[in-house]
């Protein structure tokens, strides 16, 4: 079996559920439950054995020991993190908590358990730490795509905390010898994404007649990913990957974040369009910039490709399609996961700016 942090998030769940789809190998989903978390995203497993949910914090090494002694793992897949920019920027706090002080626990309580083991068991064991493109800072219009060699310039709080924490892991490895992988994912999109995100924001947004706040002048770049191509590289990185080593992970895929916006509304037009005949584009408002934002992210995939042969199988036009229309197949789960906190928020982010 394999333990999974963080698999009732976006990007968690979607593992969870793509693992299971593809094979019987158990999984232990450790969740602390956060505003992101949401045990929804799973609800196609209830009753099913394969999958362990424990409610718990990646900083609580006593119970990630408990849990690694009792159902011993051959791996362990971490996504736990607080993921938002904008709220690291409110509120940095739970940032440097969970990634770094957080990652350090569990490195900390899987380096016991596997210098407990034996040879074999030992040598096949593997921690993958899931982390993010932005701890390589901010490109300008014609740089090259971050490659794995890239130095670390992270910017933002968010950022800085998932900078330290590939640093910890990295650590564990050369001082240790912890068997880790690391894999630098470029911007996911896809079902399950919390609506505090660019993609979905968009979408719920526009369905509920709200603005959709496009940050300073939108020309912002990211290279986007579906989902569910990110977990399919993490599986092959898990599978195949070399110790020790890094691997960058993104489909090609850079759009103004604009773009994104126009596509969301084009699409929408067509799926559901509003009842006096106008564009969703009528409802774009462009807000104040979010500070020290990163203009250009970009991710240089050919490693991970060269080496494992792995490929994106979507393309952004089949993926935002099935993105938007997962959104309006799913009408419950939006209006659940908007629950008061969440109102909270979109106040606290975005009363403020002009
Ligand atoms: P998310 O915010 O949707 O989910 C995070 C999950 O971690 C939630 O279920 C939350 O309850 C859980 N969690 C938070 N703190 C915890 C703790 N202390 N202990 C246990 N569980 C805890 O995030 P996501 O978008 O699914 O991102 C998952 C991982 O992938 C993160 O590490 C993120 O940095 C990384 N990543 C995200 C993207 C992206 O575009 N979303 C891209 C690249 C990398
Ligand atoms: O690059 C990978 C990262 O992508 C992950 O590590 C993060 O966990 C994930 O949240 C994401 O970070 P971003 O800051 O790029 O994503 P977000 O969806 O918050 O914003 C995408 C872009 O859209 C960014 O340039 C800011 C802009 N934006 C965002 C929001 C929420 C807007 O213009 N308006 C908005 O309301």
């Amino acid at each position: 079996m394999i333990l999974v942090t963080g698999g009732a998030g976006f990007i968690g769940a979607n593992f969870v559920l793509d693992w299971l789809a593809q094979s019987d190998e158990a999984v232990i989903n450790l969740d602390k439950l956060t505003y992101a978390g949401n045990l929804e995203n799973l609800a196609s497993l209830q009753g099913d054995p394969r999958q362990v949910f424990v409610r718990g914090d990646i900083g609580d090494a006593a119970l990630v020991g408990r849990l690694l002694a009792k159902h011993r793992p051959r791996a362990v897949v971490n996504f736990a993190a607080e993921s938002h920019v904008d709220r690291s920027i409110h509120g940095p706090e739970d940032f440097i908590q969970t990634n770094i002080v957080g990652t350090f626990h569990l490195l900390e309580a899987v380096r016991a358990y596997w210098s407990g083991l034996a040879d074999t068991e030992k040598n096949s064991f593997r921690f993958l730490h899931v982390s993010t493109d932005e701890v390589y800072g901010s490109l300008a219009k014609d740089d090259p795509a971050f490659s794995e060699t890239h130095r670390y310039e992270p910017n933002s709080p968010y950022s800085a905390s998932k900078a330290a924490s590939d640093h910890l892991v990295r650590a564990y490895h050369h001082t240790y010898g912890l068997p880790v992988l690391t894999t630098n994912c470029s911007n996911n999109y896809g079902p399950y994404h919390f609506p505090e995100k660019l993609i979905p924001l968009m979408i719920v947004n526009a369905l509920a007649g709200k603005p959709l706040p496009v940050y300073g002048d939108g020309q912002q770049v990211r290279d986007w990913l579906y989902v569910r191509d990110h977990c399919s590289a993490i599986r092959s990185v898990l599978a195949k990957g070399r110790l020790g080593e890094v691997y960058n992970v993104g489909g090609w895929n850079e759009k103004a974040n604009l773009d994104i916006v126009h596509t969301i509304c084009t699409l929408l037009d067509e799926l559901r369009p509003r009842a006096d005949g106008k564009s969703y584009r009528e409802q774009i408002a462009f807000v104040t910039d979010r500070p020290g934002h990163d203009r250009r992210y970009a991710i240089d995939a050919r490693k991970i490709e060269r080496e494992l042969g792995w490929k994106p199988a979507e393309t952004f036009d089949t993926g935002i399609r099935k993105t938007v229309q997962w959104y309006l197949d799913n009408q419950g789960w939006v209006s659940h996961v908007q629950s008061g906190d969440y109102r909270n928020w979109v106040e606290k982010n975005y009363a403020g700016r002009a």
